[in-house]
């Protein structure tokens, strides 16, 4: 969400003429994009935010401004708190952004927005933008959350649900894939519930089936989804679209059905690991990831092992897991039973490393097939390697020329890692795949 957030901030400061930087000593404004989900990402926003005092001190010219969860959930007082900050953008707004910095030239005045305006105002219409998307882009379809998990801040912080109407969703998908995109990702806090209380509006599965026939579009994902929203409908898609990638994201957050029901998850571990069975049962090959907690209040051992035993039931392809921490005015901060930092620390190596074992396991039976997959980029790694990732979503790094960028093409599998695999182009292969061929769209 937060890096759709900043995509779209480029983009619009795009059309005042700015420009990206890496180098903030060349910055004439820096936007710090900040996430509260969890406590550590907020104390990392202030401490960047704190080394910035010494930098205005030099350059007072320096617009200094704070946007995302953080700026939401403080908002103006962070002015009175931080003399050297210059604007406070809300999650709702960031198309308000060159007005704010406009007034900010004209009138020196610091400024907060943190309205709830509900709607999509800021995102792309379809409209030529002078940045240019990469092979991948994000596209949200809705905003905010209902739901209340005992211990997220997102309902206070980024609002109610609200969806986006799927003629925009379209045109902006038809947009990006006329710059080249192959790939979007449908971006919301809780998809499966996509359309709900719009009169007429598609459902979500009825939204994916629109945005597959894209002309062009390769490949569709989606995130994230909740377990207790999770319906056939759905997990048909997964059969029935071929631009569907078999990947989900679907955060379980703890095994114990004690834990479950105190975070209001609104499901069982029973009925979670059903739903695995029912999707695994509709396309054998989907990979799923979860997001896990460890150590909310009232976790005893016991829930802990239960946690344990999921991973080892569920064998997830990828797992991201926290130390629960305390956010403002969600319903944990008020329940008793915390459970201490070194227990929470502890858990979560124990639980880390069995998930490990779990991934480097799955991916080393990838071992020796051959992937198709869509080629993001230079790779990480450095060199004239190249990277991109399969239907699954496992990275694969390999050798090959830049002009493949864009493309999708088979990799035979040749070595696996913890968090990526190794591979071989595999050219044989290359003949009786479908390689797409204008490559003008990509620039290149
Ligand atoms: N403490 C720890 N982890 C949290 N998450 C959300 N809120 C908290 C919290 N208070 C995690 C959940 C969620 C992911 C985005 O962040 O696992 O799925
Ligand atoms: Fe937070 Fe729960 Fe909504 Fe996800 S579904 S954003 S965890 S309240």
């Amino acid at each position: 969400m937060n890096r759709y957030d900043s995509e779209r901030l480029v983009e619009i400061l795009g059309e005042e003429q700015f420009v990206l930087v890496d180098d903030h000593r060349q910055a004439d404004l820096i936007f710090i994009n900040t996430c509260t989900v969890r406590d550590k990402a907020e104390q990392k926003a202030f401490s960047y935010l704190g080394r910035l005092k010494a930098v205005k001190r030099r350059r007072p010219e320096l617009v200094v401004a704070l946007g995302g969860c953080v700026a939401q959930q403080h908002g103006e007082d962070l002015l009175r708190r931080l003399p050297h900050l210059d604007l406070v953008v809300g999650t709702h707004g960031i198309s308000e952004v060159p007005a704010m910095l406009a007034r900010f030239e004209t009138t020196g005045e610091r400024q907060a927005f943190v309205e709830f305006g509900y709607d999509f105002g800021d995102a792309p219409d379809g409209r030529t933008y002078s940045w240019r998307p990469g092979v991948s882009a994000f596209v949200t379809i809705m905003r905010g959350c209902d739901n209340f998990c005992t211990y997220c801040i997102v309902p206070f912080v980024r609002g109610r649900e609200r969806s986006r109407s799927s003629d925009e969703i379209i045109r902006e998908v038809e947009s990006l894939v006329e710059r080249g995109v192959r790939e979007v990702s449908l971006l919301g806090q809780n998809v499966n519930s996509y359309g709900q209380g719009v009169s007429g509006e598609l459902d979500f599965a009825g939204l994916l089936r629109r945005v597959a026939q894209v002309d062009g579009l390769m490949r569709i994902r989606f995130t994230t989804s909740h377990p207790k929203d999770l319906l056939p409908p759905l997990m048909r898609c997964f059969n029935d679209l071929e631009p569907l990638c078999p990947h989900i994201h679907l955060p379980v957050q703890s095994g114990s059905d004690r834990i479950l029901q105190r975070m209001k998850r609104g499901y069982t571990r029973d009925h979670y690991l059903g739903l695995l069975t029912e999707l695994r049962g509709i396309r054998k090959d989907v990979a799923v990831s979860s997001d896990m907690i460890v150590g909310f209040p009232g976790e005893g051992e016991d829930d802990f092992q239960q946690s344990l035993s999921l991973l080892e039931e569920a064998r997830f392809d990828a797992l991201f897991s926290f130390k629960y921490s305390d956010r403002p005015q969600t319903a944990a901060c008020r329940l008793d039973g915390k459970v201490k930092e070194e227990v929470k620390l502890k858990r979560l190596q124990t639980l880390q490393s069995l998930q490990e074992r779990i991934t480097l396991k799955k991916n080393e039976a990838q071992v020796g097939q051959i992937s198709r997959v869509l080629v993001e980029g230079p790779s990480q790694v450095g060199g004239s390697q190249l990277s991109g990732r399969t239907p699954q979503n496992r990275v694969v790094n390999f050798q090959g020329p830049p002009q493949l960028v864009g493309e999708e093409i088979p990799v035979l599998v040749t070595k696996a890692h913890a968090h990526s695999l190794e591979g071989v182009v595999c050219l044989e292969a290359n003949a009786s795949l479908k390689v797409v061929k204008e490559r003008s769209w990509c620039g290149k």
